[in-house]
């Protein structure tokens, strides 16, 4: 028999976890040091004790996708804006705990003193949206806009959602970082900065949004008054984003094409099947989700918004919440008095909040006790300064609160 090796098919370039062959992947693949088996009936003593010890010198921020059993150990919890702020409020604590994803303890060690160390329980608690942008390939994009003769005219807005590298590159462009409770705010500011939002048709400034397609579109045409047709879609994985030159020139809102893996999955038929089956039920979904879902829903905000919403509604109104999972089963242990249902029976948790668990807490705070600091997250110096320039400007647009 004969083996025509040239025609035998490349390898496939498997990442084997736990090999420390792609350390950025693998971060928190392994967990080093002891961590609590989680089947230990001590766990909930040992994180009240552990808290009990370090006293002032530790603030832990949960937010709102987080365990209950997670959520039970937080100073505050909140969605990614109060959050922000919160961390930023409490310069006398030298440990700020962060329960909550990468991207958002990034921002918290960007947003305190050098004085302070920002620790995240466990490192493989990433975020699916925000790997959906990488620098090299924003980069690009920025530079094949400067060659169409666009970037002068576009000014960046960045979801919170997203890496600090994205995050620096916003602050060197001008632009600002937004979240799910400020968006509009901050897309107002955008397209001030390029001549005015124009949405009869006056306006030429653009706004390049990244990385959730869903959050810059929804917003641009729910509520500056844009049309889907002034939105293109930037694909990193196409020459030229996929786009022609006239369909840049004529575009107001270029969105990364990126989006939540788990907001991405809820449906229209989802909204159609809870209105069929639940009389007089009021749908309220998070901005990541797709336009025509939000389209058909009656109220859409940030995690914040949608816990205020239900916490102001009458009793014996019933609800269908298209948010993550853990914090729609608190809203009905919380509010029984409403009936609150989850909107897709197919969509799980989100798997990357989930790893941050009572044994990862426990072993991050008891750590602490012993004097080991365990998963700190440290920005690059560089990188910090640009992307707290675009934190900044987001702190400062005007009317920006988290009740928004
Ligand atoms: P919020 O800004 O509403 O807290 O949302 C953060 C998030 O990750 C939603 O998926
Ligand atoms: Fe990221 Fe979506 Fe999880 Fe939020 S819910 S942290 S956007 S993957």
């Amino acid at each position: 028999m004969t083996t025509d090796t040239a025609s035998a098919p490349a390898p496939l370039p498997l990442l084997v976890l736990g090999q420390g062959t792609d350390l950025h992947t693998e971060r928190g693949v392994e967990c080093p040091g002891d961590l609590p088996a989680a089947s230990d009936p001590d766990l909930v003593e040992r994180a009240r004790a552990a808290k009990a010890a370090l006293g002032d010198r530790v603030f832990v921020l949960g937010h709102h996708y987080q365990r209950d059993e997670v959520i039970e150990y937080a100073d505050v919890t909140g969605d990614s804006f109060k959050l922000a702020r919160d961390a930023a409020a409490r310069p006398d604590a030298p440990y700020i705990v962060f329960c909550g994803v990468h991207f958002m303890a990034e921002s918290a060690d960007i947003l305190t003193s050098d004085q302070q160390t920002v620790i995240l329980p466990d490192l493989a608690a990433g975020c699916s949206m925000a790997d959906m942008a990488a620098i090299a390939q924003v980069e690009d994009c920025w530079e094949q806009l400067t060659a169409a003769g666009v970037a002068e005219q576009t000014i960046p807005v960045t979801y919170m959602n997203s890496a600090a590298a994205i995050k620096a590159f916003t602050g060197r462009h001008g632009g600002t970082i937004c979240t799910s409770s400020n968006a509009r705010t901050a897309l107002d500011w955008a397209f001030e900065q390029v001549g005015g939002v124009g949405s009869d048709g006056t306006g030429t400034g653009k706004v390049l949004f990244l990385p959730d397609q869903h959050l810059g579109r929804n917003t641009a045409v729910r509520e500056l008054g844009l049309s889907l047709d002034d939105c293109v879609v930037w694909d990193p994985h196409r020459p030229n984003g996929g786009l022609t030159r006239e369909q840049l020139e004529n575009a107001r809102m270029i969105l990364w094409r990126g989006h939540c893996s788990v907001h991405g999955r809820f449906s229209v038929d989802a909204v159609d099947a809870a209105r069929r089956e639940i009389p007089g039920v009021k749908v309220i979904v998070h901005p990541e989700c797709q336009y025509e879902v939000v389209e058909r829903a009656d109220e859409v905000g940030s995690t914040e918004k949608i816990i205020q919403t239900i916490a102001a509604a009458p009793a014996g109104t019933s609800w269908v919440v298209g948010t993550e999972l853990n914090l729609v089963r608190r809203l009905a242990q919380q509010f029984p008095e409403q009936r609150i249902a989850f909107l897709e029976k197919n969509v799980c948790y989100c798997s990357t909040m989930n790893r941050i668990d009572l044994p990862h807490l426990v072993w991050a705070l008891e750590s602490l006790v012993e004097g080991r600091v365990v998963n700190p997250i440290h920005v690059d110096p560089t990188v910090a300064a640009e992307a707290r320039a675009a934190l900044d400007r987001m702190l400062a647009l005007p009317g920006t609160t988290h009740k928004d």
